[in-house]
């Protein structure tokens, strides 16, 4: 379903109406578009410690623009306030900041550069995980990022976003997938947000095609945001296996071919689901998305056992029946990839939603508690919490509720299943074992559980 209001606010007349009545005017966002090379087209404005120098190293690969503010031993060219040009992406290393007095330096960066951001501008700042620090008063400078981030999210205009990323030793060879997700359109509806990097022995060997040679398996792949992830994953070279329930077989069949991939028609909650699954599946997987979800929304007072039943049973007891499955005959590779698609109803719960919010909760704890073990072979596991997304799902939902969900975050609109998709096959790649057992919102900031 298309966003009118979105349309309206940025047409002549619209938007002179929508400013003079003081109604918000989000922008329509950049996306990453088939056949572009860098992750940035613009300037890359570098700052702060140690980690800046790191990012330099990597910046010929990100952009050909790429400048210093106020950064330690930069080989870059200096950015001036006023007569830089327009920034497309800053990169701020706040990990040496070891104390509250400290952290005026993120206002004499940040201050100045803020009126010279290009539209869908992107901001990583990078810090120390404050549990990873001995001295108390650095692990409280690195816990106040993420207050400071998340307010610079809100604060951004003009389809920017802003992100935090707690950076472990070692991981350097992992900074780069991240930056090339966050720093571009890729991650256009994901702000607001802080994740946790640590060593990761995998490496993705060529940019353009990050997933070549993976197999991936992706549920619910007839439509909506499951064709969106398949055909992200296939773009970045992996081979994809597309299931969905055998009502979807038309489009499934549809998709597949496009895609070069595999159809598999089945019931993910059927009783011999994880043997068919298996015998599907003789090559093995080195990605998994469980993305199949259904909602049966009631307030709990009028909720029937079979609209509880039904949403735990898709959306939560399936994954972790399969996936043990899959686990325990062999089937995912050692340095596997697995996403679970959670829900910001699950962060925040959400009246009506008690059974979807339990089982999106649930995928989270699932994520969390699988990590541990997955790590020891090199494997991952994670939840991708979207927040209000353009399908099928949410064109379903009563018009005042849906006009709430688009407009309650700081971008101001629902964001597209390709949103979705991108952080997922970032976090499918070989490098982005740096991510385990987290959540990741893909909500434009939403103000639900922010
Ligand atoms: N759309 C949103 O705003 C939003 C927000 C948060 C989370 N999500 C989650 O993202 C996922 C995809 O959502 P969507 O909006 O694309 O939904 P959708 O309804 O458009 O697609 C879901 C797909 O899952 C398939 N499916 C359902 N039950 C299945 C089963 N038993 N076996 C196999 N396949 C099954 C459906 O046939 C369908 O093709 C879901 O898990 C959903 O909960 C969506």
């Amino acid at each position: 379903m298309s966003d009118r209001y979105l349309g309206f606010a940025n047409s002549t007349l619209g938007r002179k109406l929508v400013d003079a009545l003081g109604l918000p005017r989000p922008v329509p966002l950049e996306r990453w578009q088939a056949g572009r090379l860098r992750p940035i087209e613009g300037a890359l404005v570098l700052g702060g410690g140690p980690l800046a120098s790191q990012v330099a190293a990597i910046a010929p690969r990100l952009t050909a623009d790429c400048y210093g503010f106020d950064a330690e031993a930069l080989d870059a060219p200096a950015w001036v306030a006023g007569l830089g040009p327009k920034i497309k992406a800053v990169v701020f290393d706040a990990s040496r900041l070891s104390d509250s007095d400290a952290l005026k330096q993120l206002h004499e960066f940040f201050q100045p550069l803020l009126r010279s951001l290009a539209p869908s501008a992107h901001v990583v700042i990078l810090g120390r995980a404050p549990e990873s620090l001995d001295d108390a008063q650095a692990s409280v400078a690195q816990r106040a990022l993420e207050g400071f981030s998340r307010s610079l999210a809100k604060e951004l205009r003009n389809g920017a976003t802003a992100n935090l990323l707690y950076v472990g030793d070692g991981t350097e060879d992992q900074l780069e997938g991240a930056l090339r997700f966050f720093l571009s359109p890729k991650s256009a509806f994901v702000s607001g947000q802080v994740l946790r990097l640590s060593a990761c022995a995998a490496q993705v060997e060529d940019w353009t095609r990050p997933l070549a040679g993976r197999h991936a398996l992706v549920t619910g792949a007839a439509r909506g945001i499951g064709a969106a992830i398949a055909e992200t994953l296939a773009r970045d070279g992996a081979e994809v296996t597309l299931l969905d329930v055998p009502q979807a077989q038309r489009d499934l069949d549809a998709l597949a071919a496009r895609l070069g991939g595999r159809a598999l028609a089945l019931d993910i909650c059927a009783a011999d689901a994880a043997a068919q699954l298996l015998e599907a599946l003789p090559q093995g997987l080195d990605i998994l998305v469980h993305n199949a979800g259904i909602t049966r929304d009631k307030t709990l007072a009028n909720m029937t056992p079979e609209y509880w039943d039904a949403v735990l049973a898709v959306n939560l007891k399936a994954p972790q029946v399969l996936t043990q499955a899959l686990f325990e005959g062999g089937k995912l590779q050692r340095d596997a990839r697995i996403t679970l698609l959670a829900s910001v109803s699950g962060i925040a719960g959400n009246r009506g939603q008690s059974n979807y919010a339990a089982s999106k909760a649930g995928l989270i704890g699932f994520a969390q508690a699988w990590a541990p073990r997955l790590a020891a072979q090199g494997a991952s596991i994670n939840a991708v919490a979207p927040g209000f997304i353009e399908t099928h799902m949410t064109a379903a939902m009563p018009m005042g509720l849906r006009e709430a969900g688009r407009r309650l975050s700081s971008l101001g609109q629902g964001g597209l299943p390709q949103d979705v998709a991108e952080a997922i096959a970032w976090l499918s790649q070989p490098g982005s074992g740096a991510v385990n057992g987290q959540a990741l919102r893909v909500c434009g900031q939403a103000l639900m559980g922010a």
